[in-house]
């Protein structure tokens, strides 16, 4: 079973799968990417910020624009940073700057920093199809989506739905958000919306961006 293989699997060679699905195809969806262990303390981190009251209902747009609309994205998240890291955030700190470095090293994409945050997606709720940069603003370039929902079944629902040609029609593919699935992709080229869930649906997306002024 390709789970079970890849949890033996270096970190480097995991990294090569992503180069290699993001160089060939602009996006890469991978099981196992962290530990069981590295997974499993992430979950805990984000089911206790959610209990301690320190998410956020998710707004759309960009500072003074943004909205809040549940129609379009139902979300509670908690930005990752603003605080000492823990344990298990340095850990997974440590594997996405090797994934950077890699992105910079053999597709020449001059990401410089990651930006991250839970997301809890409530029974039913939902984020309607959209790009993940803003309208006048480059800056995110590739998207990572790290799934950390146990026992995730097809009847649960929740899918990723991702548009593969560059726009919000079909052809799409649906990855289901198993514990420990990483979706890498670029964050200019792939329309992609989230399918609301039975239970509840929880995740850590960051983005790698590009300096603004390393833009043309
Ligand atoms: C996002 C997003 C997808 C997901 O936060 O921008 O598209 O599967 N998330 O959680
Ligand atoms: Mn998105």
């Amino acid at each position: 079973m390709i789970t079970a293989m890849n949890s033996t699997i270096p970190l480097s060679l995991k990294i090569d799968q992503v180069i290699e699905g993001i160089a060939n195809q602009g996006y890469v969806v991978i099981e196992d990417f962290f530990s069981l262990d590295v997974i499993a303390a992430l979950r805990q981190e984000a089911r206790q910020l959610h209990l301690a009251g320190a998410m956020q209902r998710a707004a759309t747009g960009k500072e003074n624009m943004a909205k809040l609309d549940a129609a379009v994205r139902g979300d509670l998240i908690h930005w990752l940073g603003n605080t000492e890291p823990s344990a298990v955030q340095q850990d997974f700190f440590t594997c996405m700057e090797q994934l950077r470095e890699a992105l910079n090293r053999h597709l020449y994409l001059g990401l410089f920093e990651l930006e991250n945050h839970f997301a809890i997606y409530p029974p039913g709720a939902i984020y309607r199809k959209h790009l993940d940069q803003f309208r006048g603003n480059e800056e995110r370039q590739v998207s990572c989506i790290l799934y950390l929902n146990e026992d995730w079944k097809a009847e649960d629902g929740g899918a990723l739905r991702i548009y593969l040609e560059g726009t919000d029609s079909p052809p799409a593919i649906d990855v289901m958000p198993h514990s420990g699935t990483l979706v890498v992709f670029l964050s200019a080229k792939f329309w992609h919306e989230v399918l609301p869930a039975r239970r509840e649906r929880i995740s850590l997306t960051g983005w790698f961006r590009k300096r603004s002024d390393s833009l043309p």
